[in-house]
């Protein structure tokens, strides 16, 4: 698949449920409406949609959320598209998670053919978790991370940048993520759906973190690349990879080979606009995947260039409505 702007698209991340379990401040509000279950598209219509990608040449699937954990018997799905690992038609099966449940899971995500997960943590104190994630528990989580790496999964820590909040403890999250052998990236929060708080309060350019952490670290840029919008250093210090995404500091668009599918069947070609294609329809619409084909193919003519996300006070409102959780980031 080949959009307009000669860009190929060989990553899907799939939102497999807009539950979760925790209700992170920058992400949603603390009371969500959350999707009646029976708009959902069936974990046996996911696997169709995700293998119609792979026939398309999709080659990096990640199940995102919501939590994607949290919805019922995720492990068959997780199964099912481990099959195309198996054969070669997939060269990556992973996911996004907050950990709550990965001390349960690990175990059997690396049976079933994942290597590698991104957890999201951004503060390893554990009153400032139970306040960015509403009521998480941190112990959980860190439990969650032991038992995936013992379970042999390569982690990376998701940490979104957070004035005030979390921003003088990236060098001691850093410290911890290498010292346990996990990469750690840093996240520009983005303004996706309303909040309760000001996203204005929130926002730390990276710019600005990357130019303190200078002061402490040694960061030589590497050619390191996991198909996603990370740009890493090495940081000598700790001998571990930092990745640093700036949707705001330093679009990454022009490279950007990636679409989004919810857990309706919409497809978003990009994270930072509405438009959307229905997959839902074609996908119920016969047995067969060729209409389903067409309408992913359709779909990805009409990918944009970038998104255009700005976070300041003369926009209060956020640049799309919908909350980061339908999509999964
Ligand atoms: P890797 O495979 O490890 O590179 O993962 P990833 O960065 O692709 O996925 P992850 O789910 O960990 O996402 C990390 C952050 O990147 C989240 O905040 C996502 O919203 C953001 N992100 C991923 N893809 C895009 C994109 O296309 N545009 C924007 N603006 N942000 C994205
Ligand atoms: N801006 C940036 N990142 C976000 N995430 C959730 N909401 C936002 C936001 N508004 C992150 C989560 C998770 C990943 C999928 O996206 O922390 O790590
Ligand atoms: Fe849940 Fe992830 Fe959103 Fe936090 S960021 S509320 S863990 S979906």
């Amino acid at each position: 698949m080949i959009d307009p702007f000669g860009r190929t698209v060989s990553y899907l991340r799939v939102s497999v449920t807009d539950r979760c379990d925790f209700r992170c401040v920058y992400c949603m509000a603390e009371d969500m409406t959350f999707l009646p279950k029976r708009d959902l598209l069936s974990l046996e219509e996911l696997e169709r949609l995700c293998t119609a990608f792979i026939a398309k040449g999709v080659r990096k699937l990640r199940l995102t959320g919501g939590e994607p954990l949290v919805r019922r018997n995720i492990m068959w799905l997780i199964e099912a598209l481990g099959r195309h690992l198996t054969t070669g038609r997939l060269e990556e099966l992973t996911l996004t998670t907050n950990g709550s449940q990965l001390d349960r899971y690990a175990h059997d995500l690396a049976a079933l053919g994942v290597r590698r997960i991104n957890v999201s943590v951004d503060t390893l104190d554990h009153d400032k978790f139970k306040a960015i994630t509403r009521w998480g528990d941190l112990s959980r989580v860190m439990a969650g991370l032991k038992a995936a790496q013992d379970a042999g999964l390569q982690v990376k820590l998701n940490v979104v940048a957070l004035k005030d909040v979390n921003e003088h403890e990236i060098p001691e999250m850093i410290r911890f993520a290498h010292g346990q052998g996990m990469d750690l990236t840093l996240i520009e929060t983005m303004p996706l759906g309303e909040i309760e708080g000001d996203r204005t309060e929130q926002y730390l350019p990276l710019s600005t973190v990357r130019e303190r952490l200078s002061e402490r670290f040694t960061m030589t840029d590497i050619p390191y690349k996991t198909g996603g919008p990370a740009r890493y250093v090495e940081v000598e210090e700790t001998g571990g990879r930092l990745g640093f995404i700036t949707p705001l500091t330093h679009n990454f668009c022009e490279s950007c080979n990636r679409v989004r599918v919810t857990c309706t069947g919409t497809l978003f070609m990009c994270l930072g606009q509405e438009d959307a294609a229905d997959l839902r329809a074609p996908l119920r619409a016969s047995e067969g995947n060729e209409l389903l084909a067409q309408a992913i193919d359709e779909a990805i003519t009409r990918k944009p260039k970038g998104h255009d996300f700005v976070i300041d006070r003369r926009h209060r409102r956020p640049a799309v409505t919908r909350h980061m959780s339908m999509t999964g980031g």
